[in-house]
C-alpha cells in the first residue's frame, strides 16, 4: 500500500467504556430479522443522526476478544480511507464535511430481494450487537476496535439469495465532489470488495454502523460498511453503496491495483509475506514507539471460527 508519514493531530477526547456501553439485555432477538425492512419494532436498530449520537440497545456480543481496546483517539485519527487522502490523518482531516445522510443503499443480482433502500429502512429490523475485534491491516500493524454493528448473514437472508450467488460484491460511494481523493488516480474508483458467500455468512462478518457505541465516524466508513476480522483491513470496505450478488469471483481494488501483492482472499497469514514486507509481525497502535511488535495469528487469532472455510485451499497461491 502506498505510505505516507502520519502527521500530528491535537488529542481528541477519549470515552471510557464504562460510560458509553449499554448493557441493557436485548429482548426480541431473531425475530426481529422476520418483520422485513419496513415495520418498525421494538429494539429494532435506530440511527441517530449527528457526530457521535449514542446508539441504544447495543447488546454485547460473546464473539468479542477480552485485548485491551485502543482509544477512541487511536481509532479515529489513524485511518485508511484513501477516498479522503493517503496519509494515515487524512481521513480525520478531510471527511469531517463529509455528509453520510441521506443514504441509500442498492441491493443488486442474484437475489430475491433486490432494489433500493434507505439506509434506516435496511438496518432497522436488525438488533445492534458490539463486537469487540482484534484488526490487523496489511501493513503490519493492528489494532482492537469496539465495533457496533449487525451480523451480516441476518441481513443476507431477509434478501434471500439464490443459488447462482456464489459471492457477493460490495461498492463505495464514488463522490468526487465530496470525496477529494476521489479526484486523483490513486485507486480505480469507486473502492470495490467482496466476500464469498461462505463468508458472508459466518457469524463474525458484520456491518458496522457503529463504534464506541455510538454512529460511525466519518473517517470510519460512515454510515456503514463491512468488518471481516480474521482477513487484512482492506477487505474491510467503508461507506457501502451496493451489495450485489453474483456468481464469479468479483475483482477487488487492491487486487486490481496490485494483484502480485494483494489478494482476493487476503486472510491474515503470519506464513505468507507480502512481497515488500513480512507479514510474521505486527505493531499494536498506541503501544508506543519502542513497544516490541507482537507475533501476528494465523486468520488474525480466529483460525478455530474460520479454519475449516478454507480445507483444501491453498493459502500460499490463494493469498
Ligand atoms: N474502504 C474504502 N472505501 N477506501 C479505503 O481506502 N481502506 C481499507 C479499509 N476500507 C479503505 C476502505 C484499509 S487498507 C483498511 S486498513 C481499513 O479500511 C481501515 O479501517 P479503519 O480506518 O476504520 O481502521
Amino acid at each position: 500500500m502506498l505510505t505516507s508519514k502520519p502527521s500530528r493531530i491535537a488529542s481528541s477526547e477519549i470515552t471510557p467504556r464504562k460510560n458509553y456501553l449499554n448493557r441493557r439485555a436485548f429482548l426480541e432477538g431473531s425475530a426481529l430479522a422476520a418483520a422485513g425492512f419496513v415495520a418498525p419494532v421494538a429494539a429494532a436498530a435506530v440511527l441517530p443522526t449527528g457526530d457521535r449520537a449514542k446508539l441504544k440497545d447495543v447488546s454485547e456480543s460473546p464473539l468479542s476478544t477480552g485485548e485491551t481496546v485502543n482509544s477512541y483517539e487511536d481509532v479515529t485519527t489513524y485511518n485508511n480511507f484513501y477516498e479522503f487522502g493517503t496519509g494515515k490523518g487524512d481521513p480525520y482531516r478531510n471527511a469531517q464535511d463529509f455528509e453520510p445522510r441521506p443514504w441509500t443503499l442498492e441491493v443488486a443480482g442474484h437475489a430475491e430481494r433486490t432494489g433500493t433502500f434507505q439506509l434506516e429502512d435496511f438496518v432497522k429490523p436488525y438488533a445492534l450487537e458490539e463486537r469487540i475485534y482484534r484488526m490487523r491491516c496489511v501493513e503490519a500493524w493492528s489494532m482492537v476496535i469496539p465495533w457496533v454493528g449487525i451480523p451480516l448473514a441476518s441481513i443476507i437472508r431477509e434478501l434471500k439469495p439464490t443459488a447462482s450467488a456464489k459471492y457477493v460484491r460490495f461498492e463505495t460511494l464514488k463522490d468526487p465532489q465530496q470525496m477529494p481523493g476521489q479526484r486523483s488516480r490513486v485507486l480505480n474508483w469507486p473502492y470495490r470488495e467482496g466476500l464469498t458467500m461462505a463468508e458472508a455468512m459466518h457469524p463474525l462478518t458484520i456491518f458496522a454502523v457503529g463504534l464506541y457505541g455510538e454512529v460511525l465516524p466519518n473517517q470510519n466508513g460512515a454510515p456503514l460498511r463491512l468488518v471481516v476480522p480474521w482477513k487484512y483491513g482492506f477487505k474491510g470496505i467503508k461507506s457501502i453503496v451496493k451489495i450485489e450478488f453474483v456468481e464469479k469471483m468479483p475483482a477487488t481494488t487492491w487486487a486490481m491495483a496490485g494483484p502480485r501483492e494483494y489478494g482476493f482472499y487476503a486472510n491474515v497469514n503470519p506464513e505468507v509475506d507480502h512481497p515488500r514486507w513480512s507479514q510474521a509481525r505486527e505493531r499494536r497502535i498506541g503501544g508506543g514507539l519502542f513497544a516490541s511488535k507482537q507475533p501476528t495469528l494465523m486468520f488474525n487469532g480466529y483460525a478455530d471460527q474460520v479454519a475449516s472455510l478454507y480445507e483444501g485451499l491453498n493459502l500460499r497461491r490463494n493469498f
